[in-house]
């Protein structure tokens, strides 16, 4: 299978995998042939990419960090937990987060089994589900990232527990913060953006009450847009005063932000995701992990078409995992012209580079 941008997508192409409604159920089955309907039903449910069938591309394995049934019943078990805690005016009512504590324990735990299975890096485009819950997708994308990094640093088993509560929790507060600030397509007044900024703080005042969750879980949600260089808020604090794990938060939650779909601007590829870490690192995060980043996602995931400077034009087949940047590619076109398909590993041919995807 390939991946192929909604823009470029054409009538008779068929899904190699099923599409999403944002309540986990089918609303495209696999092996759907699409129609110029569906397909603008694809543009107006704000899918950026989706899996294609085509022979050329069908022996393309792309494996999700976690199973996609387990990934969706977890999103829904985060709504449910959020949707309750916010129903029931939960400013007054914490002790209705305690009740989901163990919940979203589960769902902590199921993944890093799922992650200590796995060899390979992560690829996966965020945004296969069409959402307009941006803050449940992103919870549990954000858990998975936060999780892979944690097994790369060899955490324990308690800490990584709670680092994985704290990145399912991190945007809690934004449950308090108006809906239509946080979807705004234009630009924000000081005012709307200092609402956005008070999410930390909602977080950190709803968890801390709470007698089941530790209170290293409430200073995730306080601190995940700290920054090193004192840049980040609510409160500007600098390197040695933010917490390791709002650190490594603070990474996951950046690369996933920008690698998904908003309503206000369309979903990067991984390794622009990656570009905007390395502008930052050493500044806003910590540079060890931004390294640490980069070998645990993929650059470009397989399915995803690339661009070589000699003309030629591939899919990724499979990553390199000496070399995550030069993945093995399946040539399909030279010169503009259809070829019979070969694969080039870019990892031996260095003189070779990819100069575009999409
Ligand atoms: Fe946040």
């Amino acid at each position: 299978m390939k991946i192929v941008s909604v823009k470029n997508l054409k009538e008779g192409m068929e899904l190699a995998k099923p599409i999403y409604d944002k309540y986990g159920r089918i609303l495209l089955q696999k092996h759907m042939k699409l129609s110029p309907a569906i397909i603008s039903r694809l543009n107006d449910g704000g899918i950026t990419y989706v899996y294609i069938r085509d022979k050329d591309t069908e022996d393309i394995a792309i494996i999700p960090p976690i199973p996609e049934e387990q990934r969706l019943e977890a999103i829904q078990k985060i709504r449910e937990s959020f949707d309750t805690m916010k129903k029931n005016d939960f400013m007054k009512n914490s002790y209705l987060i305690d009740s989901h504590a163990n919940e979203l324990g589960d769902i902590v735990n199921e993944i890093t089994n799922e992650l200590s299975k796995k060899k390979e890096v992560i690829h996966y485009l965020s945004d296969i589900l069409v959402t307009d819950d941006y803050v449940y997708n992103h919870s549990i994308n954000v858990s998975i990232y936060t999780l892979a990094l944690a097994k790369e640093l060899k955490m324990k088993a308690k800490e990584t527990e709670l680092i994985g509560l704290g990145a399912i929790l991190h945007d809690l507060g934004k449950l308090l913060v108006p809906k239509d600030i946080l979807n705004k397509k234009g630009s924000l007044t000081d005012e709307e953006f200092g609402i956005i900024k008070s999410h930390t703080e909602l977080g950190f005042d709803l968890l801390r009450k709470s007698h089941h969750i530790p209170l290293l879980v409430a200073h995730c949600a306080y601190q995940h847009h700290e920054r090193l260089d004192g840049s980040g808020y609510p409160r500007g604090i600098t390197e040695k005063e933010i917490h390791p794990f709002a650190k490594i938060i603070g990474v996951s939650d950046v690369f996933d932000a920008v690698t998904s779909n908003r309503v206000y601007r369309d979903a990067m590829l991984p390794h622009e995701g990656l570009e905007i870490l390395y502008a930052g690192a050493g500044k806003k995060f910590d540079k060890k992990l931004v390294e640490l980043f980069k070998r645990t996602v993929a650059l470009y995931p397989n399915g995803l078409t690339i661009y070589l400077n000699d003309q030629r034009v591939g899919v990724v087949v499979r990553q390199n995992p000496s070399a995550y940047e030069r993945p093995v590619v399946r040539i399909l076109r030279e010169n503009d012209r259809n070829v019979q398909p070969y694969d080039l590993d870019l990892s031996e041919t260095l003189e070779v580079m990819i100069i575009d995807s999409d």
